[in-house]
């Protein structure tokens, strides 16, 4: 499995507090059955800021580290982006990083709110040729309470990235329910761990994608997983509703079911 979205580069953020504790969330990482993981710290969010460079160091560090205690992860390089006034301008600044060197970018939006700017600057990226990709849009107070402010972006071209502790109900059946409703609108294309550490905030992919298969299909399973390859590979995702490809699937097996 791909992982777009998680914290264990040490050194820069509430991620990883060190290199051992990087190193053991990469054995978990590997245990979850995830190959390579994107490593996007935190940017701009009013407590941390890590540009480009820093990041890119760092990750070529820890692939070192990784490979001499005989750990196979792959570590790309990313950065989860706050929206602030000056993204579009560090960006070409050569401030950001997109995810793995691709056009997708990682954006997040404050907890309680869509900001102002948000189409806006949306907008702007994909003029440029960038595909924004929002982190956890099911975590945002506006967006659980009308999610059509999210949808709109995602008419516009930006594609939601559903966290997968909120999948699995660790974080509440109400966000559990809010993610499921979200892959139902086809809002959401992409499942990532976020993950922080071992213990509060673990990978946990493969449990998230069991919660999909059991209550939305295996074909909705493989459309989430297969994006997060288009991402790294700077391929174009699918968009496809492949909800209504597997309710067409349900109806035509429920009418051979009856004929037989
Ligand atoms: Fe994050």
């Amino acid at each position: 499995m791909i992982d777009i979205h998680s914290h264990i580069l040490p050194f820069m953020d509430d991620g990883a507090a060190d290199w051992d504790a990087a190193l053991t969330m990469a054995q978990a990482a590997g245990k979850d059955g995830i190959s390579t993981v994107v490593a996007t710290p935190h940017h701009a969010n009013g407590v941390y800021l890590n540009p480009a460079p820093n990041i890119g160091q760092a990750v070529e560090q820890l692939n070192q580290r990784l490979r001499q205690a005989g750990v196979m992860l792959q570590v790309l390089p990313g950065q989860e982006i706050r929206i602030y006034s000056d993204l579009l301008n560090d960006l070409e600044q050569g401030q950001l990083l997109t995810l793995a060197g691709s056009r997708y970018i990682l954006l997040e939006m404050p907890s309680s709110r869509v900001p102002r700017t948000m189409e806006e600057t949306c907008h702007e990226l994909l003029i440029q040729g960038f595909v924004p990709v929002i982190a956890h849009p099911e975590r945002n107070a506006e967006v659980a309470a009308d999610p059509s402010k999210l949808t709109r972006l995602i008419e516009l071209g930006a594609l939601g990235q559903l966290t997968a502790q909120s999948l699995a109900g660790t974080f509440g059946s109400k966000l559990q329910k809010l993610s499921l409703d979200l892959c139902r609108r086809n809002a959401v294309h992409v499942i990532a761990s976020d993950a922080h550490d071992n213990q509060h905030r673990p990978f946990g992919l493969s449990e998230a994608y069991g919660v999909l298969t059991k209550e939305l299909g295996a074909t909705a399973t493989d459309f989430f997983r297969q994006n997060a390859l288009k991402i790294i590979g700077n391929e174009d995702i699918i968009r496809a509703d492949y909800l209504q490809s597997h309710t067409k699937l349900h109806r035509l097996f429920g009418f051979f079911s009856r004929k037989g």
